[in-house]
């Protein structure tokens, strides 16, 4: 008799001509919603399953996989995985794979978007015109702050923060930047970037755009501390994730002019976004779109199928998934 295929939960209606490769191998047990999970939906959608396709917005940790016995894959359909608890996962066995590399340039392109759009108040100016309130020309209304020539600090340098430094050459911006570690001389080279402490490069960036992962040894880095480090008229833009800054003290610091403005696509409580954050004039505010175009969302999908069939044995390259995130730390 012929085994029985594994069986996989797809979480969200994700391209359907990408997902129904899963269907050559697996039983794929499909979900219509759109909303939020609660734990106990994940943890009943697990129970039963070999693998499992998730996108941010559904937390896996030891609660939603502690009566999951059958558990051995969770493919991730973003770069961060901030919502899968790793180590947990790790200790039940179970390979987490992510969607690195395909949505750098997208969202390299989108963090560039924001901190114009930001320093040179762009969407505040469009509502204000929308509003009905632009009565004649005037030479000092909606000044923002220039990009060219200006100090760009990048928080956090992988593949996205390196694609950002490489826009900023093209506006002879002068950039710096700070991470775990140097990147390698020659990488430095190519990026025009160069290595500071946290607290150089919050004193000396005009505008300061965080893309680090975010863990708990990052959670509120960018806290009232650091705020109060930067230039009074600097520019923040966060396309990482929300838990990253201390959204209240941000708040604080660009309603009480101690920041210039923020360019937000991320937030710690998302999809609500702080009533203090929603009531500032000086912050832009985009929801979580910064890898979304159509050609990006479905190499990241693509590659979460890839992921998914090679880590539950199938597949051309059965037992290598291309985007590991965990695999050689299993504890069974
Ligand atoms: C999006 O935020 C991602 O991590 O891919």
């Amino acid at each position: 008799m012929a085994e029985p295929r594994p069986r996989v939960w797809l979480a969200r209606p994700l391209f359907e001509d990408i997902t129904m490769r899963l269907d050559e191998h697996f039983e794929v047990v499909r979900t219509s919603v759109e909303d939020r999970y609660r734990p106990a939906d994940i943890a009943a959608h697990l129970r039963d399953v070999d693998g499992a396709l998730v996108t941010l917005s559904e937390k896996v940790g030891a609660e939603e996989i502690a009566g999951a016995a059958r558990l051995r894959a969770v493919a991730n359909v973003a770069v961060g995985y901030d919502n899968l608890d790793l180590p947990a996962l790790t200790a039940a066995g179970v390979l987490v794979t992510n969607t690195p590399d395909v949505l750098t340039e997208t969202t390299a392109d989108f963090g560039f978007a924001l901190l114009m759009s930001t320093a040179r108040r762009i969407t505040e100016s469009e509502r204000w015109l929308r509003e009905g309130r632009w009565d004649r020309w005037s030479f000092d209304r909606m000044l923002g702050a220039d990009l060219h020539g200006s100090t760009l600090g990048i928080l956090g340098m992988g593949r996205i923060g390196q694609g950002i430094a490489r826009r900023a050459a093209g506006f002879d911006m002068r950039v710096l930047y700070h991470n775990r570690r140097p990147l390698p001389a020659e990488t430095e080279g190519a990026c025009r970037a160069r290595y500071v402490g946290f607290d150089e490069l919050l004193a000396q960036a005009d505008h300061l755009v965080l893309v680090l992962p975010y863990t708990p040894q990052t959670h509120h880095v960018v806290d009232a501390a650091a705020l109060a480090k930067m230039k009074p008229t600097a520019t923040l833009v966060n396309v990482a994730r929300g838990g990253i800054v201390d959204e209240p003290a941000l708040a604080d610091a660009l309603a009480h002019g101690r920041l210039a403005a923020a360019g937000l696509d991320v937030y710690e409580g998302e999809p609500a976004v702080r009533p203090e954050l929603l009531a500032l004039r000086n912050v832009v505010l985009t929801p979580h779109i910064a890898s979304a175009s159509p050609a990006t969302r479905r190499a990241m999908v693509a590659l979460a199928v890839d992921n998914l069939v090679a880590a539950l044995g199938c597949g051309p390259d059965a037992g290598r998934p291309p985007a590991p995130v965990n695999a050689g730390k299993m504890k069974r």
